[in-house]
């Protein structure tokens, strides 16, 4: 397994290009089941996530061509057709390893009228239930069934009818799947309480260039009037809010100056706005985000919340900048119930940091010191990094599978702004 060196104390300074988007890729490529026609989508960030729905989708049947970078963007294109399905199932040894699969059970239900999803299972950070997903379904009319650690969905007669979906809890993943499933419904389906994430505003997108016609996009009540089919298109994946947050937090803790190349200050508002709350220069510009952290940080009291509140993806990344913060900062995480397991990987590099409950109170410390740590899940394992690059001495951290699943080129990024890290394999 690769592990990741730092030897920190270097203040970054420089450019790093924000990449496409995960959160948006993997549920903008299943849409390509959802038309007979190619689906072309740019800027798809080169990232293990990514192969794997490809995989998925080659097991569903469709053909897939991944093209180099567009001039513009930096990442690839890929060329989607479902000119024919020949599976309605998704496969537990897919499901298991990437829980985003979920995503297909929607627009296969749309296109096939059944989809035969394994569970996905729980995580890390939490069980991570799918029964949002599933009530929202059946309100479209599908029959669902549950044997042997797989969801079997079907729509009477072929076709999902147009319903009313209400969540009581506000869930991105339910969402996009009761979107794409609502998009070739007989009738109109209003979705309440949807999740507003920039990404499910990209997902609206792509699918209104496919055909669909949403109303409300942007806003937590979605109506989508059900088309008979939908074409192809050709679609650019919007940037990454959370790897330019992860980035914005990596200029903090160096005490650096960074320009975040791509970046759309739009999506992450509230990330910016803790940033300057915490005394970070936050400058928003044409194509970038510019953070220049010179005169230290201020401690902040945080909560997560859905868009556009204080994104959970951002919690661990704001942990390990605020264990250098003058003063004592209280982070509340409200989304999952696991999600602090970088705390005592932080921990043995000399943050003080106490939980208590949903809480974690962090002490700013004068000093961090590198030590070998363990990454349990992708946003933790970013945490971990961010801390070896503040922390006297080497860091090494383990498990760097999970930050290939969201963060493109990690250390050559870091290495373009002064980084002194390095990736080693166990050969
Ligand atoms: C998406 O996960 C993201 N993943 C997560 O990013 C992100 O943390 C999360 O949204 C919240 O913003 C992708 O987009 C691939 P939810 P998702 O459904 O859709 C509960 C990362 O680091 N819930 O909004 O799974 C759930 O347990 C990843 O990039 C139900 O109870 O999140 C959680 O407590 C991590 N029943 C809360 O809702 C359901 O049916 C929010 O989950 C679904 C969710």
């Amino acid at each position: 397994m690769d592990r990741i060196l730092i030897r920190g104390g270097n203040r970054l300074s420089g450019r790093i290009a924000i990449s496409g988007a995960k959160n948006a890729a993997l549920t903008l490529m299943p849409c390509a089941l959802l038309t007979d026609e190619p689906l072309t989508l740019r800027n798809l960030p080169r990232l293990a996530d990514v192969d794997s729905f490809g995989h998925l989708l080659n097991q569903l049947g469709v053909s897939t061509m991944v093209e180099g970078a567009h001039p513009t963007d930096f990442g690839r294109v890929m060329t989607m057709r479902a000119a024919r399905l020949t599976s309605t199932v998704a496969p537990y040894d897919i499901v298991r390893k990437m829980r985003a699969s979920i995503l297909v059970l929607g627009p296969l239900l749309g296109r096939m009228g059944e989809a035969t999803v394994s569970l996905p299972g729980g995580c890390a950070i939490g069980n991570r239930p799918i029964d949002l997903h599933l009530k929202a379904l059946d309100s479209m009319g599908a029959e669902i069934e549950i044997a042997a650690g797989y969801v079997k969905a079907t729509a009477p007669g072929g076709r999902l009818k147009g319903g009313r979906v209400s969540f009581p809890v506000v869930s991105v993943g339910a969402t996009e799947n009761a979107v794409m499933a609502a998009v070739t419904a007989q009738g109109t389906t209003v979705i309440e309480n949807a999740a507003r994430e920039p990404e499910i505003v990209d997902l609206c997108n792509l699918l209104t260039a496919m055909g669909a016609v949403i109303d409300g996009v942007g806003t937590e009540t979605l109506t989508i009037e059900g088309r008979d089919r939908l074409h192809g298109a050709t679609y650019q994946v919007m940037p990454d809010r959370i790897e330019a947050g992860s980035y914005a937090c990596a200029a903090a803790i160096t005490h650096g100056a960074l320009e975040l190349f791509g970046a759309r200050a739009n999506d992450m508002r509230a990330t910016l706005a803790a940033l300057s709350e915490a005394g970070i220069t936050v400058e928003e510009r044409p194509r970038s985000v510019y953070i220049e952290a010179s005169n230290g940080i201020a401690p902040l009291t945080l909560s997560t919340a859905p868009y556009p509140g204080f994104a959970t993806d951002m919690q661990a990344q704001f942990m390990a900048m605020l264990t250098r913060a003058n003063g004592a900062s209280v982070l509340t995480e409200t989304i999952f119930e696991n999600r602090y397991m970088h705390v005592p990987e932080l921990a043995r590099m000399g943050a003080d940091i106490q939980v208590r409950g949903h809480a974690a109170v962090v002490r700013g410390v004068d000093r961090l010191v590198g030590a070998p740590v363990m990454a349990t899940d992708l946003r933790a394992s970013m945490s971990l990094i961010l801390a070896g690059l503040a922390a006297d001495g080497e860091t090494q951290v383990n498990r760097v599978y999970h930050l290939d699943r969201g963060y493109e080129r990690l250390e050559e990024k870091l290495q373009g702004v002064g980084a002194d890290i390095e990736r080693v394999g166990d050969g």
